[in-house]
């Protein structure tokens, strides 16, 4: 089992400025909740409960402030610093005593994904330990992501970082998990013409050593990333479409870690009171008094 993962939460979040110039852009709200809850709800649904918060020296407190060590969620959360935005497979090396030799997972702190299949395609994931997964899915804009194509028999041929000319419309998602060679093949990689260590390369390095699975996330899921204002309101918009209609929340880490088993009803109870009146702790007493499937 894949049991360690990496929410990476740095960058200088340029694409939002002026909201991010003075504040973090993973702790910016996505509807009703910290966008890093995100990102941090899927690696517990992966099963992953031993988490490193990586973020800007400046930003590191909040966070901290935010989640602290991560008892409210039966988890264990660390911190480290990336000094400057110099790549997301940087994340790997400012890591690399965390990690101590074992496999790993990355979610990147702006990415949420929702949908059916996915708790049984995550558990598969982080039971892969002599290989890396990463996923992919069809946009209208593949330019503004990393791009993955595909052979006539469907094996993944290459994965570009942002081409002009996109070979195909799957883009990589901020997801990924790794053997144990990930601490290695990150320090192996070059920086890219913008400076930065690619995420891309390190996929690219386990696609030629054979031990990529590209999985295909189908219809049944929703991917969005929030880096932009267009994609942060409409990731927004979606929170509070699926939790209205249906009551289910969305990015819950409290209600993931209850139904993991990683708390006990007693504590969603009181972690649903410290929310006081709102929807968001009206739903998780719900869930704590068994009234939601
Ligand atoms: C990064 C990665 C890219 C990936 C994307 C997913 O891009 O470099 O390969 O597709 O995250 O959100 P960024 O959002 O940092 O520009």
């Amino acid at each position: 089992m894949i049991r360690k993962g990496i929410v990476l939460a740095g960058g200088s979040g340029t694409r939002l400025h002026p909201v991010t110039e003075a504040a973090s852009k993973q702790l910016l709200p996505v509807y009703d909740k910290p966008m890093v809850y995100y990102p941090l709800s899927t690696l517990l649904l992966a099963g992953i409960r031993d988490i490193l918060l990586i973020s800007t020296p400046a930003d590191l407190p909040q966070f901290r402030r935010l989640l602290g060590e991560g008892e409210q969620f039966g988890i264990t959360i660390s911190y480290a610093e990336q000094a400057r935005p110099e790549g997301i497979a940087q994340a790997f090396i400012i890591g690399a005593n965390w990690i101590d030799g074992q496999p790993c997972a990355l979610a990147l702190g702006d990415n949420l994904i929702h949908g059916d299949h996915l708790y049984a395609m995550l558990l598969a994931s982080a039971q892969r330990t002599q290989s890396a997964t990463v996923f992919a899915y069809q946009v209208r804009d593949p330019e503004r992501y990393g791009v993955v194509f595909f052979d006539a028999d469907g094996r993944a041929v290459d994965i570009v970082e942002k081409p002009m000319a996109p070979p195909s419309n799957w883009a990589i998602t901020g997801l990924y998990f790794y053997d144990e060679r990930v601490t290695e093949f990150a320090h192996a990689i070059k920086p890219s013409a913008r400076g930065e260590l690619e995420i891309t390369d390190l996929n690219r390095r386990y696609l030629r050593e054979d031990s990529l699975k590209v999985e295909r996330l189908g219809r049944g899921t929703a991917w969005l990333d929030a880096g932009t204002p267009d994609s942060l309101l409409q990731a927004a918009t979606f929170v509070q479409t699926i939790q209205t209609r249906q009551g289910n929340l969305v990015g819950c880490p409290e209600e993931v870690a209850y139904r993991m088993g990683y708390i006990d009803s007693a504590t969603l109870r009181r972690r649903a009171l410290q929310l006081g009146k709102t929807e968001l702790g009206r739903i998780m007493a719900e869930i704590a008094d068994g009234l939601h499937d």
